[in-house]
């Protein structure tokens, strides 16, 4: 199958009442993890590369891993992401090399550490949009601010410092028309969240569920989702490694967010946690051992396990077959005709 729209991968689990995990990758063998976990839950699966992935595995050498993971897995719908594109032009990038969708983070300026002003992401983020939909490709944007750091992409601070303000979000989705929405209700990335288990007054759930009510149609996407399991953590610390107690966000917290539009859930830190803790248990019981085979099969699986788990509890599973992929032609025939239009004013009419 080749490689599909993410607005139609979202558009079916906004129709089906459920959320897809999008899991960064940055080598061969995270995607091939996330894709024996698809087939295992039959789960259709967006597979996202950050700058940084791009840069580390040359992002050609992705495209085609993933392509070859279209032709391997010719029953699971695959969409193929840039995840937080800091301008424009890393979007027109990923456009031309073949990702079925981007992502612009206007929420920070190109640097990707300073806050932008709400007019700079509007006008970036609208230029993205008419380059990717007249190409039938899927736009994300993101208002608010997520906390934390990641490979030097993020304003750092705790992801309670710029919450997104839902009258914003409303003006932002009117003035871009962007197909998904990144909000920031508390999250932050990496595997430092929170100090204590996080409950509804800590995440502003309150915050989604205004916004969703507002844009029904705007597919809501919650980053920063790692839940930082104490098992995966406890492996790392009993090998060697030297984790602090930290908490990541409940699965529990993004169910509720699934029933209150959330439709794309970004995992990176749970899943370099398995292959961290896997690698290094192979490493400390077996020092004699150097065939990276040895500790890539078992990163691998440790992978594989905690995708299959997240993509039952985010409920894609199963529903890898439930539609036919639209062409990425037919979809920029959709911008053009607004059909695909997801403006709140355009679709109030
Ligand atoms: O947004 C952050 C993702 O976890 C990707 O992280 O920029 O270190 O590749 P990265
Ligand atoms: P985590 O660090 O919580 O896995 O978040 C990943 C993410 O949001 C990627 O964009
Ligand atoms: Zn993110």
């Amino acid at each position: 199958m080749p490689l599909v729209s993410m607005r139609q991968l979202l558009d079916e689990a906004a129709k089906g009442g459920y959320g897809v995990g999008a899991f960064n990758v940055n080598d061969m063998e995270q995607i091939q993890a996330i894709m024996e976990a698809a087939k295992e839950t039959n789960s259709p699966v967006i597979i996202q590369a950050s700058r940084g992935a791009r840069q580390f595995a040359q992002d050609r050498y992705l495209y085609h891993l993933i392509l070859a993971a279209s032709e391997l897995y010719p029953n699971i719908p695959i969409a193929m992401h840039q995840d937080h594109g800091n301008s424009f032009e890393t979007c027109k990038s990923a456009i031309e090399l073949g990702f079925t969708s981007v992502m612009m983070d206007g929420s920070l300026k190109a640097d990707g550490k300073t806050p932008s002003t709400f007019e700079e992401n509007v006008e970036v983020t609208r230029k993205v949009v008419d380059f990717a939909h007249e190409r039938g490709i899927t736009v994300e944007g993101e208002i608010g601010v997520l906390g934390g750091v990641e490979d030097g992409h993020g304003a750092g601070g705790s992801g309670l410092d710029h919450i997104t303000d839902p009258d914003q979000a409303v003006e932002f989705a009117e003035r871009t028309g962007v197909d998904a929405l990144a909000i920031a209700i508390g999250t932050s990335h990496g595997a430092y969240k929170f100090t204590k288990k996080p409950d509804g007054s800590v995440l502003k759930m309150d915050v989604l569920i205004a916004i969703h009510k507002r844009l029904p149609n705007t597919h809501l996407v919650m980053h920063g989702s790692s839940s930082v399991p104490k098992d995966l953590q406890d492996i790392v610390n009993q090998y060697g490694g030297k984790l602090k107690e930290t908490w990541g966000v409940p699965v529990e917290e993004i169910q509720l967010g699934i029933r209150n539009g959330v439709r794309k859930i970004n995992v990176d830190t749970d899943n370099r946690l398995a292959i961290t803790g896997a690698i290094r248990k192979v490493l400390w019981e077996s020092p004699e051992k150097f065939d990276p085979r040895d500790y890539m099969k078992p990163a691998r699986e440790a992978m594989q396990k905690v995708v299959a788990l997240r993509m039952t509890q985010f409920g894609q599973a199963g529903h890898a077959g439930d539609y036919k992929p639209a062409s990425i032609a037919d979809i920029a025939k959709g911008y053009k005709d607004g059909s695909l239009s997801t403006r709140p004013l355009v679709a109030a009419k």
